[in-house]
């Protein structure tokens, strides 16, 4: 296993990356990252005489070449016995009707037989089907990406925790279709609408307003918490605003579905990140899905990466973020979704130079198979 892993290295370029997973697999070697490496980057392929793509357009329908639909919707098949858009983002608008209605233990129609309850069919989500998804992280591996232009190229945008995007636009894209947002985003958000400083109110207001018709969800569990609460200030505000923002709550908690990630890779995770979490939301409703922004190591090619693009925090230890990077890395070889690591490079000069990885030149590596019900 040593000498292909030592000519990948030489020969790929990407040489951080194989470092990286080199260290992921160190440290998870239940993940069985060796394969990935055995198996690509013959560079030797003689497919570069294909014209590179011009435009985005272009650009776009050769990135969908990258995915594997029988996979996909293997994956698809599992996390939706976890995740559902009608359980997980309902109209914020429906919460009262919810509690009359239907009992928030079970989701079932409270003047429903017991024996044969009847799911709460009163509640609905603004969420519909999407055939190109991307989802965005917040890992300062964004900046100088230039992956803006890519990333607002798909039909509906998801990122995390309501970032700044506007002075970001060129690396991070400037559309969010979907926002979801943990206890203490909230809290914070809550505390910028109700301060007395005007400039604080109407930034957070602003961030509010950034994409018309965005979805704000919250992504804990929710009906007998303080997020009611404070959701309601935040729904206020867009109304009192006029901002088109929809407000959506949870009847299942993101947290439940903890099993998921057993029944995907065979691992127990003890708390996935909400990155991860909204990858498994998405699958169930999106048809392919990029992946932008994640990446937890501190370096990339030598250089520093920051933990978030747009402040100096120091990263969470609450993750087990390696082995959730090497789980996005074996979803990308085998074609469930494209994680993109690095530049993303629209000009057509620069298309082939820092691909991402699972790129070779513009055409596609060799995938490893999928086995059975993992894909590890
Ligand atoms: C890509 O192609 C160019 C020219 O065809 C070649 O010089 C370069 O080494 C190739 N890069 C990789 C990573 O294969
Ligand atoms: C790499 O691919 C080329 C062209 O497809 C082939 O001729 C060569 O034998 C391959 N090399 C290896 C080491 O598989
Ligand atoms: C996914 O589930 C559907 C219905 O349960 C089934 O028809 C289909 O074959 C499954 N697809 C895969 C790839 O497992
Ligand atoms: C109001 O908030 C802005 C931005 O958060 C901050 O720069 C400014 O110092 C605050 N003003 C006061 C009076 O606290
Ligand atoms: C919102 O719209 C209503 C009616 O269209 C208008 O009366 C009100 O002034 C608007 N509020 C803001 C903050 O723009
Ligand atoms: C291609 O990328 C390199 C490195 O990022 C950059 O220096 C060069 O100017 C780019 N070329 C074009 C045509 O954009
Ligand atoms: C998709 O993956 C499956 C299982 O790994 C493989 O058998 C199939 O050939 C792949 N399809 C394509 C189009 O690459």
């Amino acid at each position: 296993m040593i000498r292909p892993l030592f000519h990948a290295t030489v020969f790929a370029g990407v040489g951080m990356i194989t470092i990286g997973l080199l260290y992921v697999y160190k440290l998870t070697g239940t993940l069985q990252l060796n394969r990935v490496f055995t198996r690509r980057l013959n560079l030797t392929t003689p497919d570069d005489s294909r014209p590179p793509p011009a435009s985005i357009e272009q650009l776009m329908a050769a990135r969908e070449a990258h995915f594997n639909m029988t996979n996909i919707w293997k994956v698809q098949n599992i996390s939706r016995k976890y995740f559902n858009p009608k359980l997980h983002i309902i109209y914020f608008s429906d919460f009262h009707v919810f509690l009359e209605k239907c009992d928030p233990q079970t989701f079932t129609l409270r003047n429903s037989h017991p024996r044969r309850p009847r799911p709460c069919n009163v509640v609905h989500t603004p969420i519909k089907h999407y055939r190109t998804c991307a989802v965005v992280g917040n890992s300062g591996i964004l900046l100088h990406s230039s992956c803006g232009a890519e990333i607002d190229a798909h039909e509906f945008v998801i990122r995390s925790n309501l970032p700044p995007v506007s002075p970001y636009r060129t690396d991070v894209g400037s559309r969010t279709d979907l926002t979801s947002i943990n206890v203490k985003r909230l809290v914070q958000i809550t505390e910028a609408l109700q301060s007395f400083n005007a400039t604080r109110r109407k930034a957070m207001l602003a961030r509010l307003g950034q994409t018309p018709g965005m979805v704000f969800s919250y992504s804990f569990g929710f009906v007998g918490s303080n997020a009611k609460r404070r959701m309601h200030i935040v729904d206020a505000a867009i109304k009192k605003n006029n901002l088109s923002t929809i407000t959506a709550f949870p009847f299942r908690s993101f947290l439940d579905s903890k099993r998921l990630y057993t029944e995907l890779v065979g691992k127990q995770w003890g708390f996935a990140s909400t990155g991860l979490n909204t990858f498994a939301l998405a699958s169930t409703f999106c048809d392919t899905i990029s992946m932008y922004g994640f990446y937890p190591m501190s370096t990339y090619q030598n250089k520093p990466v920051p933990y978030h693009y747009y402040d100096n925090m120091p990263p969470s230890d609450r993750h087990d973020f390696d082995a959730e990077y090497a789980m996005l890395r074996q979803m990308d070889e085998d074609g469930v979704i494209r994680h993109v690591v690095g530049k993303c490079n629209i000009d057509s000069e620069n298309l082939t130079a820092h691909s991402p990885v699972g790129y070779v030149n513009g055409t596609k590596s060799k995938r490893r198979l999928l086995q059975h019900r993992t894909f590890i």
